[in-house]
C-alpha cells in the first residue's frame, strides 16, 4: 500500500491545519527571530535598522501603526519602548491614522507592524507619514513586501511563511521585535542599566523553551474546549499588558469559531461590562502581571458572584487564583514585561480546539482574507 500526500497535507507536515503548525512553530519562529540579532556579546545587532543615537536623539514622538494581530503588537511594543527606552509612544490602527491628519514632522518615528506587508491601509498610513517627513521603520515577515520596500529601516520577523489567516507565529514573533527595538532604543539613549538590560536578554532568551513548555501541555487546553465550545459569547479581560494580549485572544476566537468575544481592560467591569455577566457566560481573565494579580483576583470574584465560569491564566507558582476561577491555564513564570510571548498561546490553542470543535473552516474562516489589500 501507499500513502498519497497531496500538496497540502505534505506542507502541514502531519498536522491538520496550518494554523495548529504554525502554533507549533513558535518556539523555532522566537528563537530564530532573537537568537540572529544577538552577536557573541549579546549585543543587539540589528543589521536592517541604520537608527544612529543621533537620529534617535532627534526623535521627539513614535506611531506605532498596523491592524488586527499586529496591532495588538504594537500595543506591547508601546509599553516595552516607553518602559525600556524611556520614548513617549502612541498606537493607532492604521484605518483611522491615514484619515485623522496625525501630528507627523521630521521629528517623528513611524513604525509599521505587518505580517504580509501588503495590507493598503497600514501602507497608506505609512506613505502618509512618510510624506509628512517622518523615519520609517517597520516589521515585517514578507522579505521584499511593499511596506519593506518603502521602509527607511526593516526589522523582519523570521516566523516562516504564515498561511493560516489567523496569525499566530508572527503575532510572537512581532512581540520579540518589538522588544528588541525598544531594547536597541535603549542601549543608543543608555536608558537602561546593564545589569537591566542583560537581565532582559537572559530572560528573552529562555522564551523559546517557555513557549515549547506551554505548547507541550496543549492536550488539557483541547479537553477545555470541548467543554466550551458552545458559548454565544466569551469575554476576555485583564490589567496592564494582559488587556493586550486580552484583545489578541478574542481575535483569535471570533476570527475562527465565529463565536461573540471580546475584551476589556478588567477595571472596566463596573463600568458597564458586568451588566452583561449571568449564569454560565465564560470569562477568560488574564492574571500575569504581579502587581496587578490581588486586584485581577477580586475581578474574577466579582464575575464569579455573577454566575461566569472563570478560566484563568496566571504564572506558574500562583496558587491563589485557584480559589476563585474555574480552571486556570498556568504559564512559565518569567518577568511581567515579557509575559504576553507566553500568556498568548493558551489563547491560540482555546480558540483554536473551540473551532476544531464547530467543525470551522480554521484555516479559511469565511469573509476573511490572509492579506486584506483593499480598503
Ligand atoms: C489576524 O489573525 C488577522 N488575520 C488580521 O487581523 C491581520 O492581523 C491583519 O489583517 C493585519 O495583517 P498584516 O499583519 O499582514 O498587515
Amino acid at each position: 500500500f501507499h500513502v498519497t500526500w497531496d500538496a497540502e497535507s505534505a506542507e502541514k507536515e502531519g498536522y491538520e491545519h496550518f494554523m495548529i503548525k504554525e502554533i507549533h512553530e513558535q518556539p523555532k519562529g522566537v528563537s530564530e527571530t532573537l537568537l540572529r540579532r544577538l552577536d557573541t556579546d549579546e549585543n543587539i545587532v540589528l543589521d536592517g535598522i541604520k537608527l544612529t543615537k543621533e537620529d534617535l536623539e532627534n526623535i521627539n514622538k513614535v506611531y506605532i501603526v498596523a491592524c488586527g494581530t499586529a496591532y495588538h503588537a504594537g500595543l506591547v511594543g508601546r509599553y516595552a519602548i516607553e518602559k525600556f527606552a524611556k520614548i513617549p509612544v502612541e498606537v493607532d490602527v492604521a484605518s483611522e491614522f491615514r484619515y485623522r491628519d496625525p501630528f507627523v514632522d521630521d521629528k517623528t518615528l513611524f513604525i509599521a507592524v505587518s505580517q504580509s506587508g501588503e495590507t493598503l491601509d497600514t501602507l497608506a498610513a505609512l506613505r502618509e507619514a512618510k510624506r509628512k517627513g517622518a523615519r520609517i521603520l517597520s516589521i515585517v515577515n514578507v522579505v521584499g513586501s511593499s511596506v519593506a520596500r518603502e521602509s527607511d529601516d526593516v526589522f523582519y520577523t523570521w516566523a516562516g511563511p504564515e498561511i493560516a489567516v489567523a496569525s499566530t507565529k508572527a503575532y510572537t514573533t512581532q512581540l520579540v521585535a518589538m522588544y528588541l527595538v525598544a531594547l536597541h532604543m535603549s542601549s543608543v539613549k543608555g536608558t537602561l542599566t546593564k545589569d537591566q538590560y542583560d537581565g532582559i536578554i537572559k530572560e528573552l532568551k529562555t522564551m523559546p523553551e517557555k513557549v515549547k513548555n506551554i505548547l507541550d501541555n496543549h492536550t488539557r487546553i483541547q479537553h477545555l474546549a470541548d467543554g466550551q465550545f458552545n458559548n454565544e459569547s466569551v469575554f476576555f479581560m485583564g490589567r496592564g499588558l494582559d488587556v493586550h494580549v486580552a484583545h489578541e485572544g478574542s481575535l483569535k476566537l471570533k476570527e475562527i469559531s465565529y463565536i461573540n468575544s471580546f475584551a476589556i481592560a478588567a477595571g472596566e467591569l463596573k463600568h458597564g461590562t458586568i451588566a452583561l455577566i449571568e449564569d454560565g457566560t465564560l470569562v477568560v481573565a488574564l492574571a500575569t502581571q504581579d502587581r496587578l494579580y490581588d486586584k485581577m483576583l477580586s475581578n474574577i470574584q466579582e464575575v464569579r458572584a455573577r454566575g461566569a465560569f472563570v478560566v484563568g491564566v496566571a504564572k506558574e507558582g500562583n496558587k491563589e487564583i485557584e480559589k476563585t476561577a474555574d480552571v486556570v491555564l498556568y504559564v512559565p513564570d518569567t518577568m511581567d514585561e515579557l509575559t504576553p510571548i507566553l500568556s498568548v498561546i493558551p489563547l491560540q490553542l482555546l480558540a483554536y480546539y473551540i473551532a476544531v470543535a464547530r467543525g470551522c473552516d480554521v484555516d479559511k474562516p469565511k469573509n476573511l482574507a490572509k492579506s486584506v489589500t483593499v480598503e
